[in-house]
Formats: C-alpha cells, sequence, structure tokens
C-alpha cells in the first residue's frame, strides 16, 4: 500500500541496494502476493537490529523471495549465519540469485520444507530469530525456539498487529487472527521472556529472552 506515510519512511530509509531492489522487482514479476515481501524499512530495521546485538546465529523462519534474509545477512560480522525456512521451493531459484547478487549467498543457509520440523533438527544457541510464516502456526515456533535461543537472545515476530483485527472491539473469529491474538496474549504472559510490541508495517513484536532462566 503507498500511502503518504510509507513514502515519507521510505524517502528517508538509508538502505540502499540495487541487489534487494532486483528481489523486490523480481518478487513483483513472478510471484502472486508480492505484498508478503517485508521492504526497505523494516529490511533496515532488521539490518540494524543485527549490527547492534551482534547477532551470529540467526533464524528466519518464512523467507519467501529472500528480501529479509539479504537484509538480516548484509548485517552479520564475518562468519555469521542465518539458517533460512521455507515452504515454497519453487522460490529457491529467485531467492539464491537474489543472495548471489546481494553478495551474502555463502552467509545463507537455505532448508526447504515445513519450518516445524526444520526447527526441531537444528541445534542452538541462536542469537536471533525472525518469524515470518504462517501466522497459525507462531505459537507453535516460538515453543520451538525459545529453547534455541540463547539467554538474552531475541525472537522477532512479524504481523503480529493485523492490520488491527487483534485488538479490534470485536475480535474476527478467523484462524490467523485468533492464533495471532492468541499468541499476543501467551507472549505476554510469559515470565521467561520481556516484550514490546512496535507499529511497524503490520505490528513487529520484539520479544528478549530473559537472562539466569
Ligand atoms: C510473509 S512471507 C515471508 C516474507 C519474507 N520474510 C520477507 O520479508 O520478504 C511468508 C513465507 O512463509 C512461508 N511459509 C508458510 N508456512 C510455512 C511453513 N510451515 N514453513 C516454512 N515456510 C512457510 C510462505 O511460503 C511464505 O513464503
Amino acid at each position: 500500500m503507498e500511502s503518504s506515510l510509507n513514502r515519507y519512511l521510505l524517502s528517508h530509509c538509508s538502505l540502499r541496494s540495487e541487489a534487494l531492489d532486483w528481489i523486490e522487482k523480481m518478487t513483483n514479476i513472478r510471484t502472486n502476493y508480492p505484498q508478503m515481501l517485508s521492504g526497505r524499512v523494516q529490511g533496515n530495521l532488521l539490518k540494524m537490529l543485527v549490527e547492534i546485538s551482534g547477532a551470529e546465529r540467526i533464524i528466519e523462519i518464512g523467507s519467501f523471495t529472500g528480501y529479509s534474509a539479504a537484509c538480516m545477512a548484509m548485517g552479520l560480522p564475518e562468519g555469521g549465519v542465518i539458517d533460512a525456512l521455507e515452504i515454497n521451493d519453487e522460490l529457491e531459484d529467485l531467492m539464491r540469485e537474489g543472495w548471489r547478487r546481494a553478495g551474502v549467498d555463502k552467509s545463507i543457509r537455505l532448508h526447504i520444507g515445513d519450518a516445524v520440523q526444520t526447527l526441531k533438527s537444528l541445534s542452538g544457541p541462536y542469537d536471533m530469530v525472525y518469524v515470518d510464516a504462517n501466522k497459525r502456526q507462531y505459537t507453535e515456533y516460538y515453543q520451538l525456539c525459545l529453547p534455541l535461543l540463547r539467554e538474552g537472545g531475541f525472537l522477532l515476530a512479524d504481523d503480529t498487529l493485523w492490520d488491527g483485527k487483534v485488538y479490534a472491539d470485536t475480535v474476527p473469529s478467523d484462524p490467523q487472527t485468533k492464533a495471532l491474538a492468541e499468541f499476543n496474549d501467551m507472549v505476554a504472559r510469559d515470565p521467561r521472556v520481556e516484550t514490546v510490541t512496535l507499529p511497524i508495517r503490520d505490528g513487529l513484536t520484539l520479544i528478549r529472552k530473559r537472562k539466569g532462566l
């Protein structure tokens, strides 16, 4: 959606990259739901969070055409790695070409398949997790990821405000809204973490695993 706010945010966002522009263009041409791509503003935030936190091991759940993974990889230190989890194997060529153009292909390991199964095969500790896949599975991803995160590590969950539906006077009962509302409530009550939701795009919740658990 091209609102004046979005245009303003874009014109004041420092991340510039021909490779990212190429991924965005190809996503528009070759996929049915290009709006799923996170975009330059959120991508810039993700890259900066990787840099500020010094994260070296990252899991991404839901890579789509590889845009957000490329942004995070641009913030990694030498030797850092992202495990990118994506169920749609038709997107693999596009992802890999975009990562090659961005010069980050060596630091991203792609796992094609259901994220729940892949998560069960990974070993921690990880510094950061970015969750952006099936909204109905957010709670499952979270429960699988928390033990994989190091103390003080953090998880970012995207789309948690779901177009405002989760805080509507009458919360709609469709499966995605219901699952996200339950996820948000569960995280807010979980004593193992501290959390804050940023109203960026469709809501981005930052969840930090407490120390000394
Ligand atoms: C919103 S898009 C991700 C956008 C991407 N993070 C970005 O910023 O460009 C969600 C992706 O999650 C993937 N997905 C959905 N369910 C999944 C699952 N169970 N396991 C792995 N990936 C899944 C979809 O195929 C889709 O590509």
